[in-house]
C-alpha cells in the first residue's frame, strides 16, 4: 500500500533548505511504497482552500541541492497556533488553526509529516505531535541559535558571505585610513558576527552576549591609529548593544510575531561620533546577501544527512523527535528538548577566550 510523506520548509529562507528536500526524496525513493508531497508556503499549503500541495517527483527534486532559497517557498508569519487574519478595519486577530490543520493532515491521509525549520517552526511541531500528527523536525537558521544541535545547515555559507564581503571591506578602511562597520544577522546570536570576526581578521567584534562600552571603543580605535595602522573593521550584529541603551528594532510586518533588527551599524556610528571618534567612519547593513544563492558543501552535506536522517526516523516511527548534528554524528532529540534552550555565544568560551587573544576587543 502506498505510504506517503509532507515536507514543509518555515521561517526565513536559508542555503541548504532544498538538499533537505532532495535527500529525503532520494532515501524515500529506495523504499517503493512511499511518495514525498510538498506543502506550499510551509502550512499555508494545507490550511488554504484550494490547498497547495505538490508531489516531489524525482525530476523535482533532480539537483536542487545547489540552489538556495526552498522550492517549496517559505513563510515566517502565518503560524498555524496564531495564524494571522486581518480584519475589514485592518488590525490583525489571532487564531489558533491548529486542530483545523491536524484534521486536514489526517483527511490527506498522510502517514508522517516533516518540518524543516527553527525553534518556532519546530515550536509548532510540538504542538501538533502532541495532537496525534506523526512529526519530525529538522532544524534550519543561518544563526546557528538551536542548542540542540551543534551546528545548523545555512550557518557556514553565511559566514563565508560575511567572510567575503568583509575582506572587500578591509580594502576600503586600508586605502581611505578609514574605520569600516559591517552589520550581520544572527538576531539574539552573535555567532555569525563572532566566526566572521576571526575569519576576517576584525579588530572589533560587537556581539548581542557581551554589551559594549562606546568609551572603550573609542579609546582601541585611537590606539590602532596612533600606532600606525590607520584603519579598523568592526564586524556588529544586528542584535548587539551598548552597556547603556538600547538598539533600533521595528515591529516586523503585519501578523508576524518578529520585530525586525537591522540598522545597529549606524547607531554605532553614531555612538562613535559622539562619543568623539575622529576617524572617517563608514556602515555597510549586509542583509539578506546573507541567505542567498547557493551553500557551500559543508552546508549540503549537513543538509542532505539530514534529510536521509529525518526519512529514515519515520521508517523507525521516531515521530516528536527532530534530527540534531552532536559531536560529529547525525542523530536525534525529542522535540521537547529541540526548543527548551537557545544557542548563545558564551562569554567564557575558547571562542572568545582565543579572539580575546588574537587581539579582538568585544568593547566590554
Ligand atoms: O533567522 C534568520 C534571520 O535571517 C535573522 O538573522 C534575521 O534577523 C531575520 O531572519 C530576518 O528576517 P526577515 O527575512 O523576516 O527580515
Amino acid at each position: 500500500m502506498t505510504k506517503k510523506v509532507l515536507v514543509l520548509t518555515g521561517g526565513g529562507d536559508c542555503p541548504g533548505l532544498n538538499a533537505v528536500i532532495r535527500g529525503i526524496s532520494k532515501r524515500a525513493r529506495k523504499q517503493k511504497e512511499w511518495e514525498v508531497y510538498g506543502s506550499i508556503d510551509a502550512f499555508n499549503g494545507i490550511l488554504k482552500e484550494p490547498q497547495h500541495i505538490i508531489k516531489i517527483t524525482r525530476k523535482i527534486a533532480a539537483g536542487i541541492h545547489v540552489k538556495g532559497g526552498t522550492i517549496l517557498k517559505t513563510t515566517n508569519k502565518d503560524n498555524p497556533i496564531k495564524f494571522p487574519t486581518q480584519q475589514p478595519d485592518g488590525t490583525i486577530v489571532f487564531t489558533d488553526r491548529s486542530d483545523e490543520l491536524v484534521r486536514k493532515i489526517k483527511a490527506l491521509n498522510f502517514d508522517a509529516v516533516i518540518n524543516i525549520g527553527g525553534d518556532g517552526s519546530q515550536k509548532i511541531s510540538k504542538i501538533l505531535f502532541e495532537k496525534g500528527v506523526p512529526i519530525i523536525g529538522v532544524p534550519k537558521t543561518i544563526d546557528n541559535d538551536l542548542s540542540a544541535t551543534d551546528m545548523t545547515f545555512g550557518f557556514q555559507t553565511a559566514v563565508q558571505i560575511a567572510t567575503d564581503s568583509f575582506d572587500k571591506l578591509v580594502t576600503t578602511a586600508e586605502s581611505h585610513h578609514r574605520v569600516m562597520i559591517m552589520e550581520v544577522m544572527g538576531r539574539d546570536a552573535g555567532w555569525i558576527a563572532l566566526h566572521t570576526a576571526i575569519a576576517g581578521g576584525a579588530e572589533i567584534c560587537l556581539i548581542p552576549e557581551i554589551p559594549y562600552d562606546v568609551n572603550k571603543l573609542v579609546k582601541r580605535i585611537a590606539l590602532r591609529y596612533k600606532k600606525g595602522k590607520g584603519f579598523a573593521n568592526i564586524v556588529i550584529a544586528e542584535g548587539a548593544m551598548p552597556k547603556e541603551g538600547s538598539i533600533t528594532a521595528i515591529p516586523g510586518e503585519k501578523g508576524s510575531e518578529h520585530v525586525r533588527l537591522g540598522g545597529v551599524a549606524f547607531q554605532l556610528s553614531k555612538q562613535l561620533k559622539d562619543a568623539g571618534c575622529p576617524a572617517e567612519i563608514r556602515e555597510t547593513v549586509l542583509g539578506h546577501v546573507q541567505r542567498g544563492g547557493s551553500p557551500l558543501a559543508y552546508d549540503r552535506i549537513l543538509a542532505t544527512l539530514f534529510g536521509v536522517k529525518a526519512f529514515e526516523m519515520i521508517l523507525a516511527k521516531e515521530f516528536g523527535r527532530m534530527v540534531s548534528f552532536k559531536n560529529n554524528t547525525i542523530t536525534s532529540v525529542t522535540l521537547g528538548e529541540a526548543i527548551k534552550d537557545y544557542n548563545f555565544v558564551s562569554k567564557d568560551s575558547y571562542l572568545v577566550q582565543a579572539s580575546r587573544g588574537l587581539g579582538i576587543s568585544f568593547g566590554d
